[in-house]
């Protein structure tokens, strides 16, 4: 079950934390992935822990001409694109009034319209191979309207992954192509590293498994989304939480 080999992926954000930890498990699974980040120290190290099946593109993903051209060099290098994980954001907490509108602007930017340019870029390929899945990393936030640590300008945009992740799984069904999201609570990444003694109490009392995830928890289920046992899945989001929202 979840063999990917043959499988080619890209994975955006997979300098570190969950982005880094999907990149390992769909290379576990046997996938070809291709890193994107716009950290290049970052991205150096994630490359050199995952070897040889990788390929390493520093990309700005809130810049639709970067995004395009950085999916044309995986199309040229490996004639498909299997996967496709958008999993880099940034977090944003300032209380709503506190919030400028370059801030919103930016948040927006890199949490929800780099999820339209990689997907405008990205799904020809898919469709003239009649396979594809894509996964969104969205949030509780999203669902919950912040609550725990991500603000207005997050939970927007975490919000607006999930219907347009919806519209991409209702329009692309016919071409064997499948969208799904996954919402995980609080996972221990440096993401979180902003976060108060007192706000991560807080958090974990939220949580009916007590605790925060693992970025592997994550990953696991990214692993199972790109599958061919998940192909009868799409639209959906999966709550990858410790139980926080049970919708
Ligand atoms: N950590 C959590 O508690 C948590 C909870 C819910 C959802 N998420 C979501 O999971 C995903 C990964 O979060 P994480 O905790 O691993 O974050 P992280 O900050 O540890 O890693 C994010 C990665 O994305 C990269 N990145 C940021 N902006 C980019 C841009 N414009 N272009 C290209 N790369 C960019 C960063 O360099 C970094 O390597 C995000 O979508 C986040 O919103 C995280």
């Amino acid at each position: 079950m979840f063999d990917l080999s043959n499988r080619t992926a890209i994975v955006t954000g997979a300098g570190r934390g969950i982005g880094r930890a999907i990149a390992a498990a769909l290379v576990a699974h046997g996938a070809r992935v291709a890193l994107f980040d716009r950290d290049p120290t970052l991205l150096t190290d994630a490359t050199e822990t995952l070897g040889a099946i990788t390929l390493s593109i520093v990309v700005d993903v809130a810049d639709a001409t970067n995004v395009q051209a950085a999916i044309e060099t995986v199309i040229e290098q490996w004639g498909r694109i299997d996967i496709l994980v958008n999993n880099a954001a940034i977090l944003s907490t300032k209380p709503f009034l506190e919030l400028t509108p370059s801030e919103w602007e930016q948040t927006l930017a890199v949490n929800l319209n780099a999820l339209y340019y990689t997907c405008r870029a990205v799904v020809p390929t898919m469709i003239a191979t009649g396979y594809g899945r894509l996964i969104t990393i969205a949030s509780v936030a999203g669902k919950r309207g912040g609550g725990i640590l991500g603000n207005a300008a997050y939970s927007a945009a975490k919000a607006g992954t999930i219907g347009l992740t919806k519209a991409l799984a209702r329009e692309l069904a016919p071409y064997g192509i499948t969208a799904n999201a996954i919402c995980p609570g609080p996972v221990e990444t440096p993401l979180l590293a902003s976060m108060t003694a007192e706000q991560r109490t807080r958090a974990q009392r939220l949580i009916p498994l007590g605790r925060f995830a693992h970025p592997t928890e994550v990953a696991a289920a990214v692993v199972f989304l790109a599958s061919a046992e998940a192909a009868f899945i799409t639209g959906e989001t999966l709550d990858v939480d410790g139980g926080i929202t049970m919708d």
